[in-house]
């Protein structure tokens, strides 16, 4: 690697180094350390290409304006050798613009490394990560699709920062829907249909107990007897349980299969059910939950939380009670420093308090729940509605089924199976971007329209512009055999070009970024941008028409983008056909 700060790649870190320095020159005997000094990567090259716009808060501690600040940084010429000049600008900003060669061979260095510069920051670091876990005996609908699909985009992103990633899919499977259903099956069940189409039969009958156990208490009450039985280790509840969890269990992995996702660990509900007794027995003996109205309750005052019940007056546990245990399991058999939860937005306040109630216990481990708004579909997107919600399976065969009509356009040489499997990858990244292109913490409307779209930000678009790439490096490899890309320098006579490499320059800080923050849609935009700036080169500058040299160095830039674009997708758990 070609750096200046030893081992770092990330170049934001490489910049913000300098700037500090920078800062330590201009004012030696301030008595500050300037850790707080970033360098923002600019959109607009007139600003540079990283931007500090620390001067306007340092402005109190050092007694003087920020534009002051920023002339007596600039002015103290301290800057490291990748700075080609620094400026000051508007109100206080110092606008920085790296060396040109410095940045080619910087991107050269990036495109020598397998993980394409990304930081180890995760080196001899674990984080458990919770994510999917959905209920089961029901079939998975379309707000199953935002926790595993976020949650496996930042778990691919730590495990590539190094981090030990153990993911776990933390089942809905001991709850009270398991009262329900048993009632329901033993009295409206249909053994045949249960055949044919157990998901379908499974929730007609939790739908129907359900309903009579909302309008009759003493349905209800025999639904929550059955649930206590089966808690209690009842033989015949038991071996219906079972059937269910293993029929929902096959449904959930086949449909998790087609979307790609896969866990370490899929430990439901019911594997902590063990230890539930003895986690209360411990918060009460530690004083954090004590007896109130029969039940036993966390009071969280402290954090300006409202109590939670870990033992209810009949003696059943809650989901807070087995979310305590599972992290103090987790914390003594995998030691993290994280449990990050990706999971909806409605599950914020559970989360902050079984938080608080695992801080009380002494558990020092990050505990951080990711949250995301849910995902909705306007009226028209599909024909036939079964019910009021939209089985996730229905949606990825539609997408599928809409892929194969655009790759069957625009791939006609190809025998059908390549169509199909194609398609198949188009229809599958086209939604999984759909969602992770938004910002988490939204409201996502899917529409076909902007999830296929082959123009504009979408996975399509993203497929398109790496299948792209590769016809130009297989273009020149036909016409210019032996003359491998990689063995010429990166030269930038062209602005496009500067703009491409910088781009391809951000990918390491992009990837730290998206990760910590809990955002895939910051990769996206960054993959979206780097497409649009490859396209305007592309257009812009000759390719195999160029000098010897140039050419060379041109389809190089080509190779290194291509594989960004593929790392960014498959980071994002998008497949990259090489042609379509
Ligand atoms: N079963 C939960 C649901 O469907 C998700 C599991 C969340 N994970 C956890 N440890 N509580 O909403």
């Amino acid at each position: 690697m070609t750096d200046t700060r030893d081992g770092c790649t990330v170049l934001g870190e490489i910049v913000a180094d300098g700037l500090r320095a920078a800062f330590r020159a201009a004012f030696p005997d301030c008595g500050l350390d300037f850790a707080s000094v970033r360098a923002a990567a600019t959109q607009n090259p007139e600003f540079g290409d990283y931007q500090c716009n620390d001067c306007m808060t340092l402005a109190r501690a050092l007694k003087a304006a920020p534009r002051k600040i920023a002339a007596a940084v600039v002015g103290a010429g301290r800057f490291p050798e990748c700075v080609d000049k620094a400026w000051v600008a508007g109100a206080g900003f110092i606008n920085l613009k790296l060396k040109d060669d410095w940045l080619a061979a910087h991107v050269a260095g990036l495109a020598g490394d397998p993980r394409l510069g990304a930081p180890a920051a995760g080196t001899g670091k674990r984080i458990v990560m919770d994510y999917g876990g959905p209920n089961i005996t029901k079939p998975l609908h379309i707000g199953h699709l935002r926790s595993p699909n976020i949650g496996s985009a930042l778990d691919n992103m730590f495990r590539l920062l190094g981090y030990e990633v153990v993911s776990d899919s933390h089942l809905g499977d001991w709850g009270t829907q398991f009262g329900v259903t048993i009632m329901g099956y033993r009295h409206f069940g249909d053994k045949a249909a249960m055949e044919a189409r157990p998901m379908e039969e499974l929730e007609r009958v939790y739908v129907r107990s359900y309903e009579k156990a909302k309008a009759d208490p003493a349905w209800m009450d025999l639904c929550r007897r059955e649930l206590v039985k089966l808690q209690a280790g009842d033989a015949a509840n038991l071996a219906l349980w079972k059937e269910f969890v293993e029929l929902t269990r096959r449904e959930v992995d086949r449909v998790y299969g087609r979307l790609g996702f896969r866990f370490d660990l899929v430990r439901g509900e019911s594997f902590y059910h063990e230890m539930l007794q003895a986690t209360v027995d411990r918060l009460v003996s530690e004083g954090i939950a004590r007896e109130s109205e029969g039940a036993i309750v966390a009071f969280l005052e402290e954090e300006k939380l409202p109590p939670a019940i870990v033992r209810k007056s009949d003696g059943g546990f809650n989901y807070a009670t087995t979310d305590i245990a599972t992290i103090l399991h987790r914390v003594e058999e995998f030691d993290p420093e994280q449990i990050i939860y990706v999971h909806d937005e409605r599950q914020q306040l559970h989360f902050r308090q079984v938080f608080a109630i695992a801080r009380r216990l002494g558990v020092t481990a990050g505990l951080r729940h990711v949250w995301f708004g849910l995902m909705r579909l306007p009226e028209a997107t599909f024909s036939t509605r079964e019910g009021n919600v939209v089985r996730l399976e229905a949606l990825l065969d539609e997408a599928e089924r809409r892929a194969l009509a655009l790759v069957a356009a625009s791939s006609r040489g190809f025998a059908e199976d390549a169509q199909r499997e194609i398609a198949r990858q188009v229809g599958i990244g086209a939604v999984k971007y759909a969602d992770l292109s938004q910002n988490p913490q939204s409201l996502v409307t899917f529409t076909w329209e902007k999830a296929l779209a082959l123009e504009g930000n979408s996975g399509p678009y993203l497929q398109y512009a790496r299948a792209r790439i590769a016809s130009v490096l297989d273009k020149h490899a036909e016409r210019f055999p032996g003359r491998d890309p990689e063995a010429f320098p990166i030269v930038t006579s062209e602005a496009v070009e500067r703009d491409l490499l910088v781009r391809l320059a951000r990918f390491p800080e992009t990837v730290a970024q998206a990760a910590c923050g809990g955002k895939p849609s910051q990769l996206a935009d960054y993959l979206y941008d780097l497409a649009q700036t490859y396209s305007t080169f592309y257009q812009n500058v000759p390719f195999l028409k160029s000098p010897d040299g140039i050419r060379e160095a041109r389809v190089r830039m080509c190779g290194i983008t291509a594989r960004v674009l593929e790392r960014g997708l498959e980071l994002l758990g998008i497949a990259a056909p090489k042609r379509l």
